[in-house]
């Protein structure tokens, strides 16, 4: 067991979290869709706007050398938190979802077409379904969907048959509707065994859980920053080398290039081949200071700190609610992270998290971007309540209270 979190601890070094909303604390509960950012990351992003700003890989100068070297020292930091000893094979992108297109568009088109096949769950998130639609699309690759069952883990009965031929396994390494966790490294080995890459999105899983590349088996890997402690504005494409060496450039532009004339031009060499434009220099300094803050505090223990809020979470509002909560997705704590997503007594979840904003508590109402689970769920939006290392169980007993109050708003 590891060493609980001191959660008073962590709170003070989230200035936000000392905000008051209509009168009530904050209660965060949305971090799932972003999370909160630590004084370290905004230090370290405005010690860096103050000191060092300059553009990138540009010029000779001491400030811009300055700068580069803080990109680049970000890169190594992020290959390192990942697990992979080659910095090249880390791509800075705006957010996972364009790491996903980058995939699609630049390894999808050249690799795939019609008499291919991709699988996907139907448990993904848009950013890991929409790239591929528009490449069955343009090429004819055919789609195959690994469904769920009725505790919301991936129904792997017919794993095989999907496998069967396909060139690609995408997946998520936690829904974020669902907090479900697949067991990817074992659906990786079976998708090797088949002969397909794997490509892991991991959003939900690399803020909250220790991350290898090896250990997943994952030949593509994706995250933002904006979900993890850090800003928004920066994703992260990770690849094996010689996948990201044979892919053609995505974007085009400044940055990409070795030689560029009327006639054609050269692509640079990994990763800058994929990072068209000046890229966000900011915020990839506020992405390494996350994981330096994230790594300091440790990633097993906010992932077991979060498995006992769920558990608590799991505990409370099936005990006080009883048959007017319905709660989607396992009820084991260990295939599911800090993720808990609910239809409360017919009360849209838009309503419902309007009244529980009166009360300070954020959660997130909708589709989440997973409108094919929602389908399969049978209801068009749920409300979402996602917890992270700065929330506690009192944040969980104000959730429950401000759900009381919305049954006696609403008189059901
Ligand atoms: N992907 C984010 C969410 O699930 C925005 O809310």
């Amino acid at each position: 067991m590891s060493e609980p979190l001191d959660v008073a601890a962590i709170r003070a070094d989230f200035p936000i979290l000392s905000t008051t909303v209509h009168d009530h604390r904050l209660v965060f509960l949305d971090s799932a869709a972003s999370s909160q950012r630590p004084r370290a990351v905004l230090d370290a992003m405005e010690q860096y706007a103050t000191e060092s700003h300059a553009n990138v890989h540009r010029a000779a100068y001491t400030l811009a050398e300055r700068a580069t070297n803080a990109m680049e020292s970000s890169r190594r930091r992020v290959a390192r938190f990942v697990g992979a000893s080659d910095a090249d094979e880390v791509v800075f992108t705006k957010n996972a979802t364009e790491s996903l297109n980058l995939v699609a568009r630049s390894w999808g088109t050249a690799n795939l077409g019609a008499g291919d096949a991709i699988v996907l769950s139907v448990a993904e998130h848009h950013a890991n379904i929409v790239p591929w639609l528009q490449l069955s699309e343009a090429t004819g690759v055919e789609l195959r969907w690994i469904p769920i069952d009725g505790d919301g883990r991936l129904d792997l009965s017919g794993l095989d048959e999907l496998l069967d031929g396909a060139a690609l396994l995408s997946i998520t390494a936690m829904s974020n509707v669902l907090g479900t966790i697949p067991p990817v490294a074992e659906l990786a080995q079976r998708a090797h065994a088949a002969g397909a890459l794997v490509c892991v999105d991991a959003c939900q899983s690399v803020p909250h859980t220790t991350t290898d590349i090896t250990a997943l088996g994952a030949d593509f890997l994706v995250f933002s920053g904006h979900k993890m402690c850090g800003p928004d504005g920066v994703g992260v494409l990770w690849a094996r080398r010689e996948l990201l060496e044979a892919m053609p450039p995505f974007l085009g532009g400044g940055g990409m290039i070795l030689d560029v004339r009327t006639d054609g031009f050269t692509p640079a060499a990994i990763p800058h081949k994929f990072e068209a434009g000046t890229p966000p220099i900011t915020e990839i300094v506020g992405l390494a200071a996350a994981i330096d803050y994230l790594e300091s505090i440790g990633l097993d223990r906010i992932r077991a700190h979060e498995a006992r809020l769920t558990e608590y979470a799991l505990g409370l509002l099936g005990d006080r609610f009883g048959d007017d909560l319905r709660i989607f997705g396992p009820t084991d704590v260990g295939c599911r992270g800090g993720i808990v997503s609910f239809a409360f007594a017919d009360i849209h979840p838009h309503d419902l998290s309007q009244v529980l904003d009166q009360h300070g508590v954020c959660v997130r109402p909708g589709h989440h971007c997973a409108k094919p689970l929602m389908r399969v769920l049978g209801v068009g939006a749920t409300a979402r309540a996602s917890w992270y290392l700065y929330n506690d169980t009192d944040d969980l007993d104000e959730l429950a209270d401000a759900l009381d109050d919305a049954r006696s708003f609403f008189a059901v």
